[in-house]
C-alpha cells in the first residue's frame, strides 16, 4: 500500500515533537509532505524553529517546514510556557537548526498541496490551534472537499478542559478557527483529552525511551521528563499525558483507538465556556454527526509502537 500523504500542522511543543518523530520514523505508512507551523504553545518564531530542530534531530533535513499564522483569527494569542518551558521544547539541549525555513506561507502550502494531489489523498494532522487550517479553508473554499481526513488533537468531553474547566488548550486558543474546521464538512477524527489522559508517560515508559540510547531516544526521554514536572503536580497521575502522538499513532494503527461518530460543535461566544467542544456523545440531539470522537486507547500498544518506531531514527 502507498504511504498516506500528510501535512502536520503544529506548534512544538514536546508532545508535538514526539508526534513528528513518530511520523518521520514511519515512511512505510506516512509520507510527510511538510510541517506547517502555527502560534500556540509558544509564539510562531519559536514553533517554526522548534519544528526544524526536530527534523534535524531525526536526520531529515529535507522536510519542508513552513511558518504560518502568528495569531488566532479573532483573539489575542494565549501561550503555554507554564507547560512547555520558555523555548517550547525545554528539556534536552538541542542545537539551533541550520536547515532553512521553506519559502512561502504555511496556509498557501496547505492550499497548493490539496489542489495538487487527487481529492481524498491528503490528510491534515493538526496538533495545535486550528488557525492555519481554518485560514486555508476561508481563503480557498474548494479545498475542504478535497481533504481525505483531518486527524486532530483537541477538545475533551468526559475529561473537561485543561486550560479552563471546559476547554482544551488547542481549541481554546482559536475557537473561531475550530468552529470553521468542525463545520467544514471534511471527515474529522478527534483525539481529545479523553484519550490523551490515558496515554501517560510512566517512569517505565520514559525509561524505555532512554534505554534506546540514541540521540532521539534520549531527547524524547528528556522532553517527556520535562513536561511531566508540571502535569504530574496538576493531575496527580503516574505520568504526564502524551497528547499529540495519538494523532500520528492513529495513522499507523487506528485499531489502538475506539470512539463514536457524533456531532461536535465549538463554543465561540460564552466567556465562561469559550472553546468547549460540545460533543453529543449520548446522541441526545438530532444534529448531524461531523466527527469521530475517540474515547479509548490501548496505551501499552501505543507506547510499544512509539518506542519501536523511535528506535528506527
Ligand atoms: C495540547 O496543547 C498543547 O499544549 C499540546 O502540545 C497539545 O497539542 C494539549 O491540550
Ligand atoms: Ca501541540
Amino acid at each position: 500500500m502507498q504511504p498516506r500523504k500528510i501535512i502536520i500542522d503544529t506548534d512544538p511543543g514536546q508532545d508535538d515533537a514526539v508526534a513528528i518523530l513518530l511520523a518521520l520514523a514511519s515512511p512505510e505508512e506516512i509520507e510527510v509532505l511538510g510541517l506547517t507551523c502555527v502560534a500556540g504553545n509558544v509564539p510562531l518564531d519559536l514553533t517554526q524553529k522548534n519544528a526544524r530542530i526536530i527534523c534535524e534531530l531525526a536526520g531529515k533535513r529535507d522536510v519542508k517546514v513552513f511558518a504560518g499564522c502568528d495569531r488566532p483569527m479573532g483573539r489575542a494569542l494565549v501561550t503555554a510556557e507554564h507547560v512547555h518551558g520558555k523555548s517550547g521544547l525545554d528539556g534536552p539541549d538541542l542545537p539551533d537548526p541550520t536547515m532553512p525555513l521553506a519559502e512561502g506561507h504555511a496556509v498557501d502550502f496547505i492550499i497548493e498541496q490539496l489542489r495538487e494531489f487527487a481529492p481524498g489523498t491528503v490528510t491534515l494532522c493538526p496538533l495545535g490551534p486550528l488557525t492555519n487550517i481554518a485560514t486555508a479553508f476561508e481563503k480557498a473554499p474548494d479545498i475542504a472537499g478535497r481533504v481525505a481526513k483531518i486527524v486532530l488533537m483537541g477538545g475533551g468531553y468526559f475529561e473537561g478542559g485543561n486550560i479552563t474547566p471546559t476547554a482544551e488548550f488547542n481549541i481554546y486558543v482559536d475557537p473561531q478557527a475550530a468552529d470553521i474546521v468542525f463545520k467544514s464538512g471534511a471527515p474529522i477524527v478527534v483525539m481529545p483529552l479523553d484519550v490523551t489522559h490515558k496515554a501517560l508517560v510512566t517512569k517505565e515508559r520514559n525509561d524505555a525511551f532512554r534505554a534506546l540510547n540514541t540521540p532521539v531516544g534520549i531527547a524524547v526521554a528528556q522532553m517527556t521528563d520535562f513536561f511531566e514536572r508540571f502535569d504530574k503536580e496538576k493531575y496527580g497521575s503516574a505520568g504526564a499525558p502524551l497528547h499529540d502522538p495519538c494523532v500520528t499513532a492513529y495513522l499507523i494503527n487506528p485499531d489502538l483507538f475506539t470512539g463514536r461518530h457524533i456531532n461536535v460543535e465549538i463554543e465561540t461566544t460564552s466567556e465562561l465556556t469559550m472553546g468547549m467542544t460540545v460533543a453529543d456523545w449520548w446522541r441526545v440531539t438530532d444534529r448531524p454527526a461531523n466527527a469521530t470522537f475517540m474515547n479509548t486507547i490501548d496505551a501499552d500498544g501505543f507506547f510499544a509502537l512509539l518506542t519501536e518506531r523511535l528506535a528506527r531514527l
